[in-house]
Parts: C-alpha cells; sequence; structure tokens
C-alpha cells in the first residue's frame, strides 16, 4: 500500500473489493465516517485493514521510555486480512456460540465466546469526575523564540516545533452530556517536549472558583446534579450551585464568567485560553519571572446566543466536537498564539495591587500586554477516541526545565489531585505508558513494576545508589538540563489554615469584569442570571444570590431582581473604584470566518450554475457550503446536506436563500412542530422557520432570485445584516463581510448601556 495516498488506497482497496460503488454523492463536505464510500453489497473478498481517513492522526509510536520505533503509526491498529482471537488465532466464525447441537445448550468449553463477551463487559472504564465531556485533537506547537529571554525551557526556543495534543472539555457533565450548556471550558494541552512533557492544562476562563484546592470537592460537589435525583445534568441552574456560590463569595468573579457569553462558546476554535494560575520561568541565568499563560484563537472569541446552545444541545448535542473534528477535515486547522504577561518576580508576588496567587484575580492585559511566544495548530484529529481522548491524562506537575510552580494554593492542590485520579480512572500506575502519554523524551526511571506494565526494564538495581546496574541511572546536573526546584525563600511563618488578607476581595474584579462589557454581552449576563436564578426553587438562595449582584452593580441587580419578582438589595460593602478592561469585550473588532457553516436553501427553480460558483466561493473562503433543499439526493447535479426535515438553522453560521422553495409533501403545519403555523401557502414553513431563527440569532443572510420573497415572507427584508443582489456571488461577497463580526450586533437592541 502506498500510505502516503490513503484516500486512493481505499479506493481501490474498496472498488476492487466489491466491483463496484454506489455512492455516487462524492462527500466533499466534512463528516462521512469512513476513509471511502461503502459498497451496497457486503464484501467478501479478504484484504487488509482501511487505512484512515486523510486528516487522523494518532500518538507517536514511542517505545514505553520514550524511544523513537520507526514503526509506523497505523501499526498500532488492526493486522491482516482475517478475524482472529485476542492472540492471533484465526476464527472461522464469529456469529454463533459453540453449542451442544443447533438447538443446545451453549458449553462453557466456548473460550471465543468468553474472550469477547469478557472483554466488552470491561470496556467502560470511570469517566473523569470532573471535565468527563471532551474532544480531542493533535497538532504542532512553533515557538517564535520571544520567550527565550524569560525562560531556558527548550521547546520555547525560536523555531522548535512540538507535537501537542489539546483535549477541550466541558466541567460539570457526564460523558454522554450535550456541548452546548453553559458551563466553563477546559483547554489542555500536552506538549511533547524534548526534555519532558509539558501539560498546560488550562481553562476558557481565567479566573477560578475557589483560592483554595480544599474547596474543590465542595464546588463541585454543588455544581453537579443533585445526588437525590441526580437532575440537572451538566448546568449550573439548579440550588446547590447557586447556595455554595452566594456563600462562598470568593465564587462570584468565576460565576460572571460562566454567566457571560464565555460559558456557551461558538466553538472550540473560537476560545481563549488560560493558565488561571501564575507560574514561574526560570531564564538560563537562573533569573525568574512570574507570569500568566494565555491562549488566542486565530479566529476571535465568540459564543452562542442562550437560545442558540439550548437549540443545539437537543438537535446536534456534539456540536462543539463534530466542529472541531469538520474544521480540521476540511483543512481550516484551529490556530492560537500562545503568550504571556510577565511579571516581576518580587517577594510580595503582586502586581499593580493585584495578588498573582489569588486564582479569583485576573491582571488587565491593559496593564500587562500579552506576549505572543508561539504558534499553535491543531491539524489531526483522533484516529481512536478511546485510545487517545479518553486515555490522555493531564497534570501540572509535568514540567520540563524551565517552567516551575507558585504557592497559589489552588495550583498546589492541583498538583496532589491529578496522577491521584488517573490512578483510579486510568487503572494503575503505568499510564503513562499508553500510547496517547508516552513522553518523547528518553525516560530513564526508577518506577517498577504495576499493573499493565508494557516496559521492559533491564537491570537489577532500580535504587540509588547503586553499583549493580554502573550506578545508572545519574541525576542530571546543571548542565545536564535537570529540572531544578526554583529556590523560593519561604517567610518564616506559623502553619495556619488561613489566607492571606488579600483573598478578601470578592467584588472589585466582578465589577471591572461587568464594567467591561458592552450593552449587548451586558444584556445576555443579565438574562443568564435571571435564568438560572428562575430555575431555582428557594427563594432564599435568590434573595442572597441579588445581595451579591447588589454588590457588583446596581443596574444588574435590579435588572434580575425585577426578572426573578423579587426586590433588589441595597450593597453591604461599598462599590468598587475600577477601571474596566476593554479586552475582555468580544464585540467591536473583525476575524476571519474559516471553517464556519454556510447553509444554502435551493430548489429546482434556483439558479443552479449561481449556486455552484456560490459553494466554490465558500469553499475557497475556507468554510463549508450545505445544501438545504426539500428532499436528500441531488438538486441538478449537486448534492444535497440536509433537508427542511434533517437541518436547522442553528447549525449554521449564515444562511443564504438561492430559492424560495414551495411547501414539501411532507411539510405538515398541524403535525410538524417544526414547521410551524401555516403563514404562508407558496414557501415552506419550515424555510421561514430557518430565515426567522437565523434573524433572531443575529447572523448575516443573503438571497437572490426568487430567494428575496422568502426575506419578504418572513419579514425580514431590508433590516440590518440582510442582503440582496442579482447574483449569487456577490451576495455571498457582502455575507461573507458581515460574518467577520460573528453577529449582526444591531439587531440585538439592549436595555442597559
Ligand atoms: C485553575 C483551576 C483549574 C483548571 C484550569 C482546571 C482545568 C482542568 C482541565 C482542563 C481538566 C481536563 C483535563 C483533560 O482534558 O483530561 C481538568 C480535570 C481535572 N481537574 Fe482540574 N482544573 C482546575 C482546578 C482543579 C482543582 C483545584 C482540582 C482538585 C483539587 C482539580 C481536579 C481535577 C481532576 C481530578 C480532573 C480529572 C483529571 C483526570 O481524570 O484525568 N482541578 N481540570
Amino acid at each position: 500500500m502506498d500510505s502516503s495516498k490513503p484516500a486512493k488506497v481505499v479506493k481501490d482497496v474498496v472498488e476492487a473489493a466489491a466491483g463496484k460503488v454506489t455512492d455516487v454523492l462524492t462527500p466533499d463536505v466534512p463528516g462521512a465516517p469512513g476513509s471511502a464510500p461503502p459498497p451496497f453489497d457486503e464484501p467478501t473478498t479478504p484484504h487488509g485493514p482501511l487505512p484512515p481517513k486523510e486528516e487522523q492522526g494518532a500518538p507517536d509510536t514511542r517505545t514505553p521510555t520514550g524511544a523513537e520505533t520507526g514503526v509506523p503509526k497505523i501499526a498500532k491498529g488492526q493486522q491482516g486480512a482475517f478475524l482472529t482471537t485476542a492472540n492471533g488465532a484465526r476464527l472461522r466464525d464469529t456469529d454463533h456460540s459453540l453449542k451442544a447441537g443447533p438447538r443446545g445448550p451453549v458449553l462453557l468449553q466456548d473460550h471465543h465466546l468468553r474472550e469477547k463477551i469478557t472483554h466488552f463487559d470491561h470496556e467502560r472504564i470511570p469517566e473523569r469526575v470532573v471535565h468527563a465531556r471532551g474532544a480531542g485533537a493533535h497538532g504542532v506547537f512553533v515557538a517564535y523564540g520571544t520567550a527565550e529571554e524569560v525562560t531556558r525551557a527548550g521547546f520555547l526556543k525560536k523555531g522548535t516545533e512540538t507535537p501537542v495534543f489539546v483535549r477541550f472539555s466541558t466541567v460539570l457533565g457526564s460523558r454522554g452530556s450535550a456541548d452546548t450548556v453553559r458551563d466553563t471550558r477546559g483547554f489542555a494541552t500536552k506538549f511533547y517536549t524534548d526534555e519532558g512533557t509539558f501539560d498546560l492544562v488550562a481553562n476558557n476562563m481565567p479566573v477560578f472558583f475557589i483560592q483554595d484546592a480544599i474547596k474543590f470537592p465542595d464546588i463541585i460537589h454543588a455544581g453537579k446534579p443533585h445526588p437525590d435525583r441526580e437532575i440537572p445534568q451538566a448546568q449550573s441552574a439548579h440550588d446547590t450551585f447557586w447556595d455554595f456560590v452566594s456563600l462562598h463569595t470568593e465564587a462570584q468573579h468565576h460565576t460572571m464568567w460562566n454567566m457571560s457569553d464565555r460559558g456557551i462558546p461558538r466553538s472550540y476554535r473560537t476560545m481563549e485560553g488560560f493558565g488561571v494560575h501564575t507560574f514561574r520561568l526560570v531564564n538560563e541565568a537562573g533569573a525568574t519571572v512570574l507570569v500568566k499563560f494565555h491562549w488566542k484563537p486565530k479566529l476571535g472569541v465568540h459564543s452562542l446566543t442562550w437560545e442558540e446552545a439550548q437549540l443545539i444541545g437537543g438537535i446536534d448535542p456534539d456540536f462543539h466536537r463534530r466542529d472541531l473534528y469538520d474544521a480540521i477535515e476540511s483543512g481550516a486547522y484551529p490556530e492560537w498564539e500562545l503568550g504571556i504577561q510577565v511579571f516581576p518576580d518580587t517577594p510580595e508576588e503582586t502586581f499593580a495591587g493585584i495578588d498573582l496567587l489569588d486564582p479569583t484575580k485576573i491582571v488587565p492585559e491593559e496593564l500587562a500586554p500579552v506576549q505572543a511566544v508561539g504558534r499553535l495548530t491543531l491539524n489531526r484529529t483522533p484516529r481512536n477516541f478511546f485510545a487517545e481522548t479518553e486515555q490522555v491524562a493531564f497534570h501540572l506537575g509535568h514540567l520540563p526545565p524551565g517552567i516551575d510552580v507558585t504557592n497559589d494554593p489552588l495550583l498546589q492542590g492541583r498538583l496532589f489531585s491529578y496522577l491521584d485520579t488517573q490512578l483510579t480512572r486510568l487503572g494503575g500506575p503505568n499510564f503513562t505508558q499508553i500510547p496517547i502519554n508516552r513522553p518523547h523524551a528518553e525516560v530513564n526511571d526508577m518506577l517498577r513494576d504495576g499493573f499493565h506494565q508494557h516496559a521492559v526494564h533491564a537491570g537489577v538495581a532500580p535504587y540509588r545508589p547503586n553499583s549493580l546496574d554502573g550506578g545508572n541511572p545519574f541525576p542530571a546536573g546543571d548542565r545536564e538540563n535537570a529540572f531544578v526546584d526554583t529556590p523560593v525563600t519561604v517567610a518564616e511563618a506559623p502553619k495556619v489554615r488561613a489566607a492571606p488578607a488579600s483573598f478578601d476581595d470578592h467584588y472589585s474584579q466582578v465589577r471591572l469584569f461587568w464594567l467591561s462589557m458592552s450593552p449587548v454581552e451586558k444584556e445576555h449576563i443579565i438574562r443568564a442570571y435571571t435564568f438560572e436564578l428562575g430555575k431555582c426553587y428557594h427563594q432564599a438562595i435568590k434573595e442572597r444570590q441579588l445581595q451579591c449582584l447588589a454588590n457588583i452593580d446596581p443596574v444588574l441587580c435590579e435588572q434580575v431582581a425585577t426578572g426573578l419578582g423579587l426586590p433588589a438589595p441595597k450593597p453591604t460593602v461599598p462599590l468598587a473604584e475600577v477601571q474596566p478592561s476593554p479586552a475582555l469585550s468580544q464585540v467591536g473588532r473583525e476575524w476571519p470566518a474559516d471553517g464556519r457553516m454556510v447553509g444554502i436553501v435551493v430548489d429546482a427553480d434556483s439558479d443552479l450554475d449561481g449556486v455552484s460558483e456560490v459553494r466554490r466561493a465558500v469553499f475557497a473562503a475556507g468554510m463549508v457550503p450545505l445544501l438545504v433543499a426539500a428532499h436528500g439526493g441531488t438538486v441538478g447535479d449537486l448534492p444535497v446536506q440536509r433537508t427542511f426535515a434533517t437541518g436547522r438553522s442553528v447549525e449554521f453560521d449564515a444562511v443564504l436563500l438561492a430559492g424560495a422553495p414551495a411547501p414539501a409533501p411532507d411539510a405538515l403545519p398541524a403535525r410538524d412542530d417544526k414547521a410551524g403555523a401555516a403563514r404562508s401557502t407558496t414557501v415552506d414553513p419550515r424555510v421561514l422557520l430557518l430565515v426567522e431563527e437565523a434573524w433572531r440569532h443575529a447572523k448575516a443572510i443573503g438571497a437572490w432570485g426568487a430567494g428575496a420573497e422568502v426575506l419578504r415572507q418572513a419579514g425580514v427584508a431590508g433590516t440590518p445584516g440582510v442582503v440582496t443582489g442579482d447574483a449569487g456571488a456577490e451576495v455571498f461577497g457582502a455575507v461573507q463581510q458581515l460574518m467577520g463580526a460573528h453577529r449582526v450586533w444591531e439587531r440585538f437592541p439592549a436595555s442597559v448601556s
């Protein structure tokens, strides 16, 4: 096989195996499951496993001790043309148990049955206790060299390319929960550096609910479903969450980030990432600085609207996962710049009066600009979700020389927690030997034995000092690039369970965040609090949270109180005098729209040449066109991706109308709740719904030819962000420009300034 051309190999294999490929609709949009269209008939000619899809990657084929094997990645998958047992013996039947006669009982002797069922019975492992729902991708990080002055970490030296694996996640939901719930998102990156693995285990919000890791079980127990009924799933709109955050007021800052649009990202590709804690960097000369890590997405920071998030939760619970994989498959590789905010490493560990050890505080970018140090590109999807995304294990203690921790008490507890949980989740102490976790640096530890030991250690002396193994392994000295724990001076102090006084300020930065929002973002925050508190049963909890809001901002408090039908309390602390940070707002800039989905409504009367041209233009712009029509198959020669029955506006970032399709035979307004009431006898009601929703969610809409009639009937013609023209290409050009701002923000009148 020519593994450099997997798609061709697949096609040849399938065609040779089946004689004829029946799938005439070449899947030129991403998402088809196999690497080739399947034949209609079950294949009967033995052949090797089909190669993976072109965009799929896999962990490096290193040994458990980090050595390169030179073995192709494909060797980790199934081999050969014939079905075998786990031990490689060929099987002639896997459809029938071994029985005493065709109608007789099953024999205990059936080792194939027992192996197959036993293995299946043990396929599941415990899901992560938090961040259970996630999606991962492979990529590469290239350093700019701009961090060389502050750190000796080799992977940050100019031009160094480091393979990475990234896992994005939600926090609260179970592994099968929906992607678009309101929650914080995890953004964990494993850099396989030559000097040992570096894990940057970040979130899409720069602050955390708690200041001390000892409170982690409390906030998670409060956020997870109620323990009696185990509801609600994957969300914070319930009494226990608000009970905790209204009492434990250091959680208020992170809570407002969750209530803001950051809690419902449009895509993993449009999220920022934050290391949250302050880290310490050490350069070649041993000098140190304090830093905060930031990931800045190339596409900008964008969110869903709340209604979109809710609809998608039902229509496509895998929305973010699908978006990530589809973007990579279509070549719109997600990119971020890694940046650092740099602070002098002073004994006070503060900057501009902000305590750098308090993980509920940010340092506004206006005070300490984020300096770009490298670029991350995700360019391969996992070949196997379980092997890679589920088994990957991140840990803050995975640090290369040049990066060290600080005394942030949240960080310190995390240093314990990850390794501890992974011992159970991954079934023993040897999970660093699982392919996705294998370091790319030489491993020469003295850890031995344990469940699932993959390494075959040589020697007889796994202890130090030894003479029996010639003294190996030796501790590395300064010139051999050892990781050195920075000798930070710790002030003499009594042993106490206490926090510094600076940790008592729970409101000033929440107000800073609130005042930094544009009116439309403030409006969304108000609606989010009103919704979430409105779902609580107990009035005391709502009143207590209103008190917290009063301490943040009176307008916010009054508006939420009005929605809840409760009086707005007066603040119990003076409102903080703060300087807003415009960098925190997501609105008001222009961004590329790579990998976005454009729905194009067509019917047989549409100008299909024009539609073809628009499809090409959409692809050329790095986006994906999805044709929406009354039925599947083709319209003219063009393949249809969504029908009026299977598509929904929330899948699209923009909608183009190349026709005004008449009601299709399956448009049954009285029976199809999606069709709504019969408002038009000339346009399919689901097309009208599509346009109305797209308009309500402030998406760009364009129409040409008969499409303009749909705009008229939907009552949106001539409104902001709705363009018409004579030709599709011209209309798409205008729509593309509108998409740069993410939404047509004028369509959201705000009740606050
Ligand atoms: C700044 C605060 C925190 C951030 C940014 C953060 C981030 C993350 C992320 C991104 C993951 C998912 C990793 C993956 O994709 O596999 C995760 C998992 C986890 N976190 Fe945190 N976390 C924070 C605080 C904490 C604290 C305070 C604790 C405990 C004391 C904790 C315990 C855990 C555990 C047990 C997991 C599951 C790990 C696994 O099963 O592999 N986290 N966290």
